[in-house]
């Protein structure tokens, strides 16, 4: 499938760039992703950049996982300060 007309290259090639970073475990940006595609080319009507963040998004949460969250116990109100 083709993703870019303008400077023309497709699903395949997109592919097999995240590919190559997953495998360095790296997270990318839209418009590395879309240079290391395109020959270095920037885009020129930017109607396929939606689909190229979408492969992207899919990527980073592949290799970026979400930071656990901490669960913290909230303090009891002390007594001796609240009004009477
Ligand atoms: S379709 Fe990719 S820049 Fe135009």
């Amino acid at each position: 499938m083709k993703v870019c007309l303008c400077n023309p290259f497709n699903d395949q090639s997109l592919k097999d760039y995240l590919n190559k970073m997953e495998k360095d475990n790296q997270p990318v940006r839209v418009k590395d992703a879309y240079k290391a595609c395109s020959g270095a080319e920037k885009p020129n009507c930017a109607k396929c950049i939606p689909m190229v963040r979408e492969f992207v998004e899919e990527h980073n949460e592949k290799v970026t996982p979400l930071i656990p969250v901490k669960q913290v116990e909230c303090p009891q109100p002390n007594p001796a300060l609240s009004p009477a």
